[in-house]
């Protein structure tokens, strides 16, 4: 597939990338890798898409975690719009023959319809321009029945100083192009609805709303 260009934000060095993702995590998201991990390490279907996999670092670990647990191995394929970070994912998840990797944008995924049982979209769905989008195309490649993971950053909570610090980070993403916009919970919520999906479930922790959605059979 050709590399699709402009893709300006995420065109930093792989290394630089996870080293801000996981400050970004800690500060904006008020999240962490292992929680992150128990809500999608355990939900992957015989065929999953994982949509905006970005540098290919946190999926090794879930990979790496789903070995450890000796969870089925499962035919994954992993898109990303990002030349750099397929580029950087081929390397990493090399080792692991059930994964093939393909630049394609989340929005218009060059997929065909009811193919997947599960998709995952992490840490990625307010990076993406018209996340509406990216939401209906995984409808659209899900099978009937097939499940939905996705976690969504939203507007700053907490206290005073956890809100001035994840306001800052939000901003300098924003500038810098890797955020769009949080969401507020009810937003968020709406656009699944309007993509087809039947919520199974929808939990906050820190600054991120993890949401489990069914596409009806
Ligand atoms: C914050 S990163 C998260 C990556 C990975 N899921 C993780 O958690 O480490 C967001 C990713 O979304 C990708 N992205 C942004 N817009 C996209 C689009 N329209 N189609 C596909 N990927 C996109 C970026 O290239 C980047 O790799």
């Amino acid at each position: 597939m050709e590399e699709i260009k402009g893709r300006e934000p995420y065109s930093d060095h792989p290394l630089w990338y996870d080293v801000r993702g996981l400050m970004i995590l800690r500060s904006s998201y008020r999240d962490n890798v292992f929680r992150q991990a128990y809500f999608f390490v355990p939900h992957m279907g015989a065929r999953h898409l994982e949509i905006a996999i970005g540098s290919g670092s946190l999926f090794y670990f879930f990979m790496l975690l789903r070995r450890a647990l000796r969870l089925e191995e499962v035919e994954i394929l992993g898109v990303d719009n990002s030349s750099e970070m397929i580029g950087s994912a081929r390397k990493k998840l090399s080792g692991f023959a059930n994964v093939s990797l393909e630049i394609m944008d989340a929005t218009q995924l060059d997929l065909d319809a009811k193919s997947f049982d599960t998709v995952h979209i992490v840490n990625s769905i307010h990076s993406i321009p018209h996340p509406e989008l990216c939401l209906k195309e995984a409808f659209r490649v899900l099978k009937p029945g097939g499940r939905l993971a996705v976690n969504a950053l939203l507007f700053p909570q907490g206290n005073f100083l956890q809100r001035a610090v994840a306001e800052r980070v939000n901003r300098f993403g924003q500038k810098k192009g890797i955020l769009r916009n949080p969401f507020m919970r009810h937003q968020f919520i709406d656009l699944c609805e309007c993509a087809g999906f039947e919520l199974e479930m929808a939990e906050e922790r820190g600054n991120s709303l993890y949401v489990r959605g069914r596409r009806p059979k």
